[in-house]
């Protein structure tokens, strides 16, 4: 069966100090959680003390993009075999916030995704619609370019190592969750369009998870939901408290 993973999505925020002294606040709250993956996404600065600070406890690290490609002339970039020599597992990667203002495309992101399996990195792949494509009635178009376009290539065996975020953009940061409903109407669509590619065993095991204003206070209706398995947690993994009752929300499922 698919797991429930909680990922937490720190953005731009946190210092390697503070992220090393998130974790060991964190660590003991949730020693006892065994069902439920947990993640940190870092930025690229706090990763190295975020991996020390996480070893041999069950909370694993994430980036929160990555280049394609090996090395070479990539000013300012990060290569998989960066984050591999870190020790970091996860890479989250087509973030809408990585769409929006530094011009992604579905067919870079793939390229993402295939060199972080190539490197034996998880990817975090995120999809969702915005506002205006929800309102004109466009957001299994949208759901569906981005999956399809993001895991173009993509083997069933890989999709062992693959989970997707479903965000849809509009709740990001905002407030405004989507009602467990309509968070699992998109769900159920992911899945069925995993079915379509890769068949019903394959599609039954990919972790989905949900991204948008996940709080401690939603996450249990939320990740109750039939094909949410878990969350990508901007704002409310700040805190280790709080991000700590999510982690446990889901464990409780
Ligand atoms: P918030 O939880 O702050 O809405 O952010 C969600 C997100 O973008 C996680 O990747």
């Amino acid at each position: 069966m698919r797991r429930v993973i909680v990922a937490g999505n720190w953005k731009m925020n946190k210092t390697a100090k503070e992220a090393a002294k998130f974790i060991s606040e964190l660590k003991p709250l949730v020693a006892d959680v065994k069902k439920t993956g947990i993640v940190i996404g870092t930025p690229f600065t706090a990763l190295e003390s975020a991996v020390k600070e996480a070893a041999g406890s069950n909370v694993k690290i994430a980036a929160q993009n990555m280049n394609p490609n090996d090395n070479g002339a990539y000013t300012g970039e990060i290569s998989p075999l960066m984050l591999k020599d870190l020790g970091v597992e996860y890479v989250i990667l087509g973030h809408s916030e990585r769409r929006e203002y530094y011009g992604e495309t579905d067919k870079f992101i793939n390229e993402k995704v295939k060199a972080a399996l190539k490197h034996g990195l998880k990817p975090i792949l995120c999809v969702g619609e915005k506002l205006e494509e929800r309102e004109n009635g466009t957001t299994e178009k949208v759901v569906k370019e981005q999956t399809v376009g993001g895991l173009e290539g993509i083997s069933a065996a890989d999709m062992a190592n693959v989970v997707i975020a479903y965000e849809p953009v509009w709740a990001i940061g905002t407030g405004k969750t989507a009602s467990p409903a309509q968070a699992q109407e998109v769900h159920a669509f992911i899945r069925k369009l995993l079915t379509d590619l890769y068949g019903a065993e394959v599609a039954e095991n990919v972790t989905v998870q949900y991204g948008g204003s996940m709080k401690a206070d939603n996450a249990f209706e939320l990740i109750s939901q039939k094909d949410i398995d878990g969350g990508l947690v901007g704002g409310a993994s700040l805190e280790a408290g709080s991000f700590a009752e999510i982690i446990k929300a889901g464990d409780s499922i």
